[in-house]
């Protein structure tokens, strides 16, 4: 069994800064709570909470031999997933965050956000959550505090960040990120134990970027609700960033160590379906002997210039909140190892032993199972057992690829970007960029086809830049012009890479067979990074040939199918660069010239090339 996270070393009251205090003390007043809990991270308060919440409904204790420590919360059917149109960035100027984003006047938009937070904690209690992302001590981490009325939060945040009384005393007397949060439940008398409170009308996630704040209204869920990611870690730390020059990104971070010791570490950026967690934990297939694929991060980095001048990241999360739908042993051994203790599940399946289950997690499912809202579940019923954004909350350190360096106060070296996103048709397997403002130009204008959860938009494809659309904090184009900056003062910034492990060929079946397989493209990038592949010039960027691939215990990729995967339809990439042209258009005032200049260098390299470019008819001598 693994252990419990250590108790941070406990002793005496926790003295906030008058700062902080003053602050606390003004959203009590707003707030009205019975009570206000200052939380130290103590693996006595944690198990008291999770006691509460048993006593209330709130969570199920799962079978302590299957899954020890571990808990079952399933939300309110209203309340399952982000809230993009609910969410708000609240700048002081409207051009500031831009069209992408939903923008309301601050002053309009706390008048508001002030009537609903009036009163709306009565009867409940008020916790005091400081914590830091990203390593304690380390000079790119940041602390934040949360104020929220959910116990199922609290121990939510104390596995995703380094949380209590060790926060607080970093903080010291120094800036925070404010952020206060309600479930926002109604206050009738009768509804005080509802298992899972939260306000099925009012949904409100609200950020003042000059402020340093995030207002949260009316949910109890993941990233609406666990305010050190999407809200501090993303919208919030990408305006710090843009500010205070470093980067705040939606990328996972990896490293790749060779056989002979030598390390690599990227960080890469996949839209959501993508199988970012799945490539973050990474197991090379058998025949990559003495090779080890570490995940730092799965879903947020913060990347800053070192003295060296090299790109440094760290994961500022301490947890994953990962899908469970689709992870299993044979997709994510490293994941299903990681939440198998100590971990809290949420809107998953429960078995009649006690154990969690979701689609997908074996093959067979089991017999009967009690769905995701407590209702009996059999295979032939026709609903789903999970609910299809079910996660698993659990620590970092219970993954056993974590990379030894991940809590590194100094974070890890980058030698490269890796963006994709999932596409049928068009986009080869893999390419690199030809130099930074053209790989700038691949993230910015990168895309992902919906998938057939969205009725009438399967095929179409959502330009979702970096895989910020969602997450940026301020105008996107402003965030263009940040990447390029970024590079302009770097001698020798990371390579930058573009991947689909999704291409199909015209029976509709995927050219790739992915997962474990994807480490062939990954020691070329690496082997690229150094200096040590060849790739040949195409008119997307520089490519491998099938010989450039290592082939070994693989069914190797007969020669043309991977042709096949890698071929350019230069019609079709017209097509593209025009739709690319509508996300631009979008941002015009600020866009950088350079992306114009990208665009156009890359209309022209598909005007001089045969109308099927592959690596045989169009390629040059390789380099
Ligand atoms: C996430 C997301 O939950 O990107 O990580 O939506
Ligand atoms: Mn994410």
């Amino acid at each position: 069994m693994i252990a419990p996270a250590p108790t941070p070393a406990h002793s005496g009251p926790m003295v906030p800064s008058a700062k902080l205090a003053r602050w606390v003390d003004k959203m009590t007043a707003l707030c009205a709570p019975e009570s206000v809990v200052w939380c130290d991270g103590s693996e006595e308060e944690n198990q008291r909470l999770l006691d509460g919440m048993i006593a209330s409904g709130t969570l199920i204790r799962l079978n302590s031999e299957k899954r020890p420590n571990s808990f079952l919360a399933r939300s309110d059917p209203s309340d399952v997933a982000r809230v993009e149109d609910r969410t708000f960035i609240c700048s002081r100027i409207k051009e500031d965050a831009g069209p992408t984003n939903n923008w309301r006047d601050p002053k309009a938009m706390k008048e508001v956000l002030a009537r609903l937070f009036s009163g709306c904690m009565r009867g409940r209690t008020m916790f005091v959550v400081p914590f830091c992302m990203g390593p304690l001590g380390s000079p790119l981490s940041r602390i934040g505090v949360q104020l929220t009325d959910s116990p199922y939060v609290v121990v939510s945040m104390r596995i995703m960040a380094r949380m209590g009384r060790a926060a607080l005393e970093q903080l010291g007397d120094d800036d925070f990120v404010a952020c206060l949060h309600s479930v926002g439940a109604p206050l009738d008398p009768g509804d005080t134990d509802v298992p899972w409170p939260c306000n099925r009308e009012n949904k409100y996630i609200v950020h003042f970027p000059e402020e340093r704040a995030i207002w949260s209204f009316g949910s109890g869920y993941g990233g609406n609700a666990l305010l050190g990611k999407k809200c501090f870690a993303l919208r919030i730390a990408s305006t710090m960033a843009r500010e205070e020059g470093w980067m705040a990104e939606h990328m996972l971070i990896l490293g790749v160590e060779d056989p002979t010791g030598e390390k690599t570490y990227l960080a890469g950026a996949f839209p959501s379906a993508c199988g970012k967690t799945n490539f973050a934990m990474l197991i090379p297939p058998e025949s990559y002997s003495g090779w080890k694929v570490t995940t730092v991060g799965d879903d947020i980095a913060w990347i800053r210039p070192g003295p060296d001048g090299r790109l440094y990241a760290i994961n500022p999360e301490a947890g994953y909140f990962g899908v469970a739908p689709g992870t299993s042993a044979a997709t994510n051994p490293n994941a299903m190892a990681a939440c198998s203790a100590n971990t809290i599940f949420t809107n998953v399946a429960l078995t009649p032993d006690g154990d969690v289950w979701w689609e997908d997690m074996t093959h067979e499912p089991p017999p009967e199972l009690i769905d995701w809202q407590g209702q009996p579940w059999t295979p032939s019923c026709g609903r789903r057992a999970a609910h299809p954004n079910a996660r698993f909350t659990c620590p970092a350190c219970q993954n056993p690829g974590i990379d030894p360096e991940w809590e590194n106060p100094r974070g890890v070296p980058i030698s490269a970007f890796v963006f994709g996103g999932r596409r049928n048709s068009l986009v080869p397997l893999v390419f690199q960029a030809f130099n930074w403002s053209h790989g700038v130009y691949l993230g910015a204008t990168m895309g992902s086809e919906m998938t057939a959860a969205a009725a009438g938009t399967i095929g179409q494809v959502r330009r979702d830049p970096m895989a910020m659309l969602p997450f940026c904090g301020y105008h996107m184009a402003d965030y263009f012009n940040h990447w390029l900056n970024i590079g302009r003062h770097n001698p020798n910034p990371p390579r930058i890479f573009h991947v689909n492990w999704f291409r199909k060929d015209s029976g509709g079946k995927f050219l790739w067979p992915g997962f474990r397989e994807n480490m062939r493209v990954l020691e070329w990038i690496v082997r690229r990074v150094h200096g040590r592949a060849y790739a040949i010039e195409g008119p997307l960027g520089w490519m491998p040939r099938h010989e450039d691939i290592n082939w070994e215990g693989a069914d190797s990729l007969a020669e043309e199918r991977f042709a096949e995967l890698m071929a350019v339809d230069c019609e079709g990439w017209k097509g593209e660069a025009l739709s690319q042209g509508e996300l631009f258009l979008k941002l015009y005032d600020k866009l950088p010239k350079e992306f114009l200049l990208e665009r156009d260098l890359l209309i022209s390299r598909l005007w001089r090339s045969p109308q099927f470019w592959n690596l045989s008819s169009g390629g040059r001598p390789p380099r």
